[in-house]
């Protein structure tokens, strides 16, 4: 296949990059070789690399940013998908894109599944909402999956800030009382693969297998990375000031994509381990 990644400097982007590399002709683009904001641009890189699948993995990703920047997060997470479906319509060409648990209000208490109603609590959440109905009523062949709670080896992440602040203070305080799956990217990346080779389409749910809260998760970052003596505190979600409210319960149900690929993700706790330890690896 021929597979042009938008956003490929990006965390799952250049993991996308390397993992769809190893089978298929793979090129990319990022901020500063095109603007996903503008139309022209969208049907230059469509034109000029005539791929067969384009892999969205561009957007406005800051979710706090997003409370004071509405327009630019609209700009880039809306419109720009409406850009990208518009300059694939004329050649056809399959899109797959990327949304978030954000899209839910976190209120439903199981697990959500890919018909559930949308109810956005934050500008980010609405934003990727209404990317997602663009992509819907503009691209007749998409698949889009929603995944939560990524981590990577580019850009920042949880786990970094975790370990950056763990070894800075001794002292951490996270967020007890919003559960989700935490998902590294690169399984993501394999993920997309499976469903993109067997063309798959419509909307999947992909994270990692498994529940924890951000306390928890914190708590396996340290112990997988063997750092000892920092003390870590359990607190609410109203103890951090934050600009963006965010669901309290992000969980997704990988169902869909298990019945569609007959394969499970990983736990999320072994995708960290595997995560941390080649983390320490490049850096020894
Ligand atoms: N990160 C998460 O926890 C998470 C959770 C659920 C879903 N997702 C979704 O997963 C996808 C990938 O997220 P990610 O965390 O890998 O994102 P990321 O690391 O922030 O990468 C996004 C890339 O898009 C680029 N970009 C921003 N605006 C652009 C524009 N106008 N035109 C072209 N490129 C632009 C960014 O450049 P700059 O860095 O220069 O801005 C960056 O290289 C997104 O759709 C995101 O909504 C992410």
């Amino acid at each position: 296949m021929r597979i042009l990644v938008l956003g490929h400097r990006g965390m799952l982007g250049s993991d996308l990059t390397e993992v769809l590399g190893r089978d298929h002709e793979v090129n990319g683009v990022d901020i500063g070789e095109f603007d996903m904001t503008s139309e022209a641009d969208c049907i230059r890189v469509v034109e000029e690399f005539k791929p067969g699948v384009v892999v969205n993995a561009a957007a406005y990703t800051d979710v706090d940013g997003c409370e004071t920047n509405r327009d630019a997060c609209f700009a880039v997470n809306a419109e720009g998908v409406r850009n990208i479906a518009c300059a694939c319509r004329a050649s056809r060409t399959k899109i797959i894109h990327y949304s978030t648990d954000y899209v839910f209000d976190g209120t439903k208490g199981e697990p959500y599944v890919e018909d559930d109603p949308c109810l956005p609590i934050n500008v980010y959440g609405e934003s990727k909402r209404k990317g997602e109905e663009f992509l819907v009523e503009l691209a007749e062949n998409h698949l889009l999956i929603r995944t939560a709670w990524l981590y990577g080896r580019q850009g920042k992440n949880f786990v970094k800030a975790i370990l950056a602040k763990a070894r800075d203070e001794g002292k951490l305080r996270v967020v007890d009382d919003q559960v989700g799956s935490p998902t590294y990217s690169v399984d993501l990346a394999q993920a997309t693969k499976l469903l993109v080779e067997r063309d798959s389409r419509g909307t999947y749910h992909v994270t990692n297998r498994g529940v924890c809260s951000w306390y928890q998760f914190a708590l396996r970052i340290l112990e997988y990375a063997q750092v000892s003596g920092v003390t870590v505190e359990p607190i609410r979600s109203d103890e951090l000031i934050r600009k963006a409210k965010r669901p309290a319960y992000s969980v997704m149900s990988n169902r869909k994509f298990m019945e569609a690929t007959q394969r499970a993700m990983r736990p999320w706790q072994v995708a960290l381990n595997d995560y941390i330890n080649a983390q320490s690896h490049n850096h020894r």
